[in-house]
């Protein structure tokens, strides 16, 4: 972290769990051992449907709400899909883009997570956009070119006054859900890289400012080392946000730095 250029972003994403009537008591025990009032900025990206609830039931503490995806498209025939213009007009602040469960299940490439990128931020959300390798990647050695690549996909036509919407999560996809975390050097290395790719974009002073969190198998037993690394700047967290004690330790550890 490093709370002098950027924000540290803790977001919680609750994937395909909970129910609409869990979402208060969620946030009421939450509210309740949060070391308050040193909320760094959190969110909490939910189902699509329970976006109204949770908006509701945070809206006396610092925590945001996000989703988990939208379409690329404006508006239109898309049977099933929601855009980025409702989620805005509903009061969504964030949207996570690219994850690899939607990757790996639903055929998402770099190219439709570009496109979501840029329906995010014309409709003024701010995108989460998740890049990450395989664990045969990583043992083939090609981690930092693929995640180069990854970025300067996700980016492209980007224009630099829109980067201070852009967060980048760095989620390796043998961490995710597995309970192995990668070692803060490793994570750091390629958020350092992803940080390297942006300046190169935008130069030094947009890329000392973006946020770029780590992702995989976060907990509050690690978060405190992760978060202790100068390039990871908050945590995007699956399993662990669904627990508001563990989530809480997370908070906790970001408002300690
Ligand atoms: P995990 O998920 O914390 O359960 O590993 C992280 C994510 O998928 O964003």
């Amino acid at each position: 972290m490093n709370p002098k250029y950027r924000k540290t972003v803790i977001a919680g994403n609750w994937k395909m769990n909970m129910l609409n009537s869990q979402v208060k008591p969620f946030a009421e025990e939450l509210k309740g051992i949060v070391n308050k009032p040193k909320w760094c900025d959190v969110v909490v990206c939910v189902p699509y449907i329970m976006a109204p609830a949770a908006m509701k039931a945070f809206k006396d503490c610092r925590v945001e709400v996000g989703v988990q995806n939208l379409n690329e498209n404006e508006k239109g025939a898309f049977t099933g899909e929601v855009s980025a213009s409702m989620l805005a007009d509903l009061g969504v602040k964030y949207v996570i883009i690219g994850h690899s469960e939607r990757r790996q299940y639903y055929g998402e490439t770099d190219i439709s997570v570009n496109k979501k990128v840029h329906a995010a931020i014309n409709a003024g959300l701010t995108p989460i956009v998740c890049v990450g390798e395989s664990l045969e990647q990583r043992e083939l050695g090609v981690t930092l070119e693929l995640i180069d690549y990854q970025v300067k996909t996700a980016l492209a036509g980007v224009p630099a006054e829109k980067m201070r919407k852009v967060i980048i999560a760095y989620e390796p996809i043998w961490a995710i859900g597995t309970g192995k975390t990668a070692t803060a050097e490793q994570a750091n290395e390629v958020c350092a890289e992803i940080r390297a790719v942006i300046r190169k974009l935008y130069g030094a002073r947009i890329a000392r400012a973006v946020t770029i969190q780590y992702g995989g198998s976060m907990n509050d037993g690690n978060a405190a080392e992760l978060l202790a690394q100068p390039d990871i700047d908050g945590g995007l967290i699956g399993g662990a946000s669904l627990v508001a004690t563990k989530f809480a330790g997370i908070i906790n550890a970001a408002n300690k730095e």
